[in-house]
């Protein structure tokens, strides 16, 4: 017996070349190299040789197999090469295209709130400062002097959340005001202070100008001469631009809260006829925030000499301003994710609020 392996090599490799995908030349590979492909074929008959003949015959077929080997690699990354270049070519992007016809999104009245809110008072020297939603027990109620028996713990307010056993852990809370930011912040820093804080805050809450989750912004003043004057300018000023509207008028009415001395409750002067709510005329009243100096326990809980220092501190609901500029009658509907509200009452995403070119 004698085998033509240059026959042998000289016909797979031309099969090789051949092969014009993956597939057809991993078929060629099973069928030349396989167990039970033609070199294996040949090996087996090698044990029909002598010893003399058997030893070239073995040489040789192993020499084919190599050159069959090479040739099927080189095969396998042309094909390859040329399967990525079709890849690359069919998935080319053209960039000069113009864009889909996609829906353009919106700023939701609350960021636009936010920004313009942040622009105004960033003008004025506050700093944006941020605390967490799910805050400690402490800082949101005990720091801020507010006692055990307030009515604000009680679970039918406050959202506690659940420990690991599965009852409330009353030390854990979503925050119900923006004031445990001033917390963070007295611990944190050295007066002078200026700061505000927006941001989401729960309360058990839920009607016309009630939802469970809405947005305040805390304001935080702290400095060695720091008066009720300035807090009032403060707030005139602010409620002129943003409202758009010089000498709004602004009524201060004694309030409590436990964290400030002596504390106010600000309504915006407006007159509601006809269904439409105009600010600043007419002799109507709406709340928009609460407000006071720092009371000194807050202070000295929170490292502050209330003897060297004195501050102010308001909060105010983004949601209540937002309507009132923006003419939006139900609080609830800034929640209902409904596209149709977002397309009426939203802003272009581009139109960024400055002072100077007017802020909405
Ligand atoms: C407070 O939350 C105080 N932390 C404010 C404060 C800060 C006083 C710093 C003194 C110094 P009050 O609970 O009144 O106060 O809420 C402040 C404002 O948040 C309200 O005037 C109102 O505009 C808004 N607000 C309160 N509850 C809701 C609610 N459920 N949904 C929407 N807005 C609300
Ligand atoms: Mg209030």
């Amino acid at each position: 017996m004698s085998i033509d392996t240059s026959q042998l090599a000289e016909d797979l490799i031309r099969r090789v070349e051949g092969a014009e995908d993956l597939r057809s030349l991993d078929d060629i590979r099973v069928e030349a190299l396989g167990k039970k492909g033609r070199i294996t074929a040949e090996m087996k008959q090698l044990g029909q040789l002598d010893a003399e003949a058997r030893k070239a015959a073995g040489q040789a077929l192993n020499q084919v197999k190599e050159q069959v080997a090479g040739a099927i690699e080189r095969r396998k990354r042309d094909l390859e090469t040329a399967a990525l270049d079709a890849q690359l070519a069919a998935e080319a992007v053209d960039v000069s295209l113009p864009s889909r016809p996609e829906r353009a999104g919106k700023l939701h009245p609350i960021s636009q709130t936010i920004d313009e809110i942040v622009a105004i008072l960033g003008q004025m020297g506050f700093e944006v400062a941020e605390g967490p939603d799910i805050e400690d027990d402490y800082k949101n109620f005990t720091a801020l002097n507010i006692p055990p028996e307030h009515p604000a713990r009680q679970m039918h307010d406050t959202f506690y959340l659940a420990d690991e056993a599965g009852g409330v852990d009353m030390t854990t809370v979503l925050r119900t005001h923006t004031s445990p930011v001033q917390v963070r912040t007295m611990e944190s820093r050295e007066p002078p202070i200026r700061v505000i804080a927006p941001g989401r805050t729960y309360r058990s809450d839920s009607d016309m100008t009630h939802t469970p989750m809405f947005h305040q912004v805390e304001a935080l003043v702290i400095d060695k001469v720091t008066h009720f004057g300035h807090l009032k300018g403060c707030l005139q000023d602010f409620c002129s631009a943003y409202f758009e509207v010089e000498d709004v008028p602004l009524r201060f009415r004694p309030s409590y809260f436990p964290f400030t001395e002596p504390s106010a409750e600000v309504d915006i002067g407006c007159s509601r006829k006809d269904g439409e709510l105009r600010i600043g005329a007419g002799d109507d009243w709406l709340e928009i925030l609460g407000c006071g100096m720092v009371h000194p326990k807050v202070l000295a809980m929170s490292g502050i000499d209330p003897d060297e220092y004195q501050g102010f501190a308001f909060g105010m609901g983004i949601e209540r301003i937002a309507m009132l500029k923006y003419g939006i009658p139900d609080l609830r509907t800034f929640f209902d994710a409904d596209l149709r509200w977002l397309d009426h009452y939203g802003f272009a995403p581009m139109e960024v609020p400055t002072l100077i070119r007017g802020l909405s």
